[in-house]
């Protein structure tokens, strides 16, 4: 049995889309779970950049059957994109990848009230593609399901009564002109000719595949602390990135897991609004963004930046039952003279014993440092463990036991190859 799940240990952009890559040629199947055109998994190969937002991080290994499952919500205008992408690169996804019927889709209201939302009271600093609206829908029983597009009546059915009560939004709420039914209908109608040949019976597929010995990962999109149950409510996304989530976003069930891999940065970083107890509002930010090339693979927005926090590293380590973390962007600390590590906070003069999810308290705990020696040398090159300085292996050292991790694989660079496994 093995169906490995890779989860993102942080608040996302951890470098999942490298190391589902590196060890796609492991596996049979890849398959995302949640989340859906939020995602940005960047992959490098021999300076050739690929970004992803939908389709597995799998997808550039010939053998290698891609999967969107489930709990992934599916713009269809972005998956038609990413093929067409492909296609202009030579990769075929012709009987490789395959959509749950089970999946919703995005709709275009989902995107705009996304968008107008945003200039409310409560500003999460969404990706703007929809996702929130979408999973509210789902969860509402109202959505529009990729099984939907194999009956012109019921979709178009569907479509009108949503975007009736949609457009009222649109109108009453926030003031906004409303979106033409026919001209949504038609667009939708064209996609069931398109996308059809890729809707799959997902859970009997991988159910199958896992009694006959095929192995199978499973991709995470975002990050642990972005999830909607267990992240920095409300400035997360509207899914279960953590490992839960890859059981009800697939079918296939816990007791078919046989790891969990979570993917980890070797500082801190995150995109959107939120709490963010060791962001570096300075110059030694600036420096990480600027070496670590950090600006969203979405948006474009720059990433806010901070030292490594190895209590929320130990938290989403419990949460998704991690059993060996891939550390990225290690080679990114090179350019410190000292590198600090969160151990723990401190609230109200006390030091918490659990990780403290309530935002109100996150914005105001004071994180305890510990300082550790740079090694200032270049370590892109490194591939063995025994290449890197003393003081990389101290600090590794260090951030393993305080976040309680088990490093397998280390990332030294951009490229699949720039990569030690311990
Ligand atoms: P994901 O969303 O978790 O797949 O991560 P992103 O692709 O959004 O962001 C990670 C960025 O870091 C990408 O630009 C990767 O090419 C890059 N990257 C991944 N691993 C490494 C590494 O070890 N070193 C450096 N310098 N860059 C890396
Ligand atoms: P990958 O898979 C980093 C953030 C957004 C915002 C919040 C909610 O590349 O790691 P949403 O559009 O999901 O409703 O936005 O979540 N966010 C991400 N941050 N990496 C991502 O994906 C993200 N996907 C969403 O910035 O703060
Ligand atoms: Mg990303």
């Amino acid at each position: 049995m093995s169906v490995s799940v890779i989860v993102g240990g942080q608040w996302g952009d951890e470098g999942k889309g490298k190391v589902v890559d590196l060890l796609s040629n492991k596996f049979d199947i890849v398959a995302r779970y949640q989340g859906g055109a939020n995602a940005g998994h960047t992959i490098i190969i021999n300076d050739k950049k690929f970004v992803f937002h939908l389709i597995p991080s799998g997808i550039l290994h010939p053998g290698t059957i891609c999967i969107l499952g489930n709990g992934v919500v599916i713009d269809p205008v972005a998956l038609l994109d990413e093929i067409e992408f492909l296609r202009k690169n030579n990769i075929s996804v012709k009987n490789r990848l395959f959509i749950s019927q089970n999946a919703h889709l995005i709709m275009p209201y989902h995107k705009l009230i996304d968008s107008l939302s945003e200039t409310g009271t409560l500003k999460i600093g969404t990706t703007g593609k929809g996702i929130g609206p979408c999973y509210i829908d789902k969860y509402a029983r109202k959505g529009i399901r990729i099984i939907d597009l194999l009956n012109r009546r019921t979709l178009e059915d569907k479509i009108r009564r949503n975007l009736e009560e949609k457009n009222n939004l649109l109108k009453n709420y926030y003031g906004h002109s409303e979106m033409n039914i026919q001209e949504m209908v038609d667009e939708y109608l064209e996609f069931d000719r398109t996308i059809d040949e890729y809707i799959k019976d997902v859970p009997s597929y991988l159910n199958k595949a896992i009694l006959e010995g095929k192995r199978i990962l499973l991709e995470g999109a975002q990050g642990s602390l972005l999830d909607v149950d267990h992240g920095t409510y409300p400035f997360v996304t509207s899914s279960n990135p953590t490992s839960g989530g890859a059981c009800t976003g697939t079918g296939i069930p816990p007791t078919k897991i046989s790891e969990v891999i979570s993917i980890v940065k070797a500082y801190t970083t995150r995109v959107g609004e939120g709490p963010f107890p060791t962001e570096l509002i300075n110059e030694t930010g600036e420096l990480l963004r600027k070496t670590g090339h950090e600006f969203g693979a979405t948006t474009g927005r720059p990433r806010r930046c901070g030292w490594f926090d190895a209590f929320l590293v130990r938290y989403s380590g419990m949460i998704n039952g991690t059993t060996s973390v891939a550390l990225t962007k290690m080679d990114v600390l090179s350019v410190l003279d000292e590198i600090k590590v969160c151990t723990g906070y401190i609230f109200e003069g006390k030091l918490l014993s659990n990780y403290p999810i309530d935002c109100d308290i996150l914005e105001n705990v004071e994180p305890v440092y510990t300082t550790l020696p740079g090694w200032k040398e270049d370590i892109s090159s490194c591939r063995k463990y025994s290449d890197l300085p003393l003081n990389a292996k101290k600090y590794l050292e260090y951030i393993s036991g305080e976040a309680n991790m088990k490093i397998s694989i280390l990332s030294v660079g951009a490229d699949r190859d720039a990569t030690i496994i311990m």
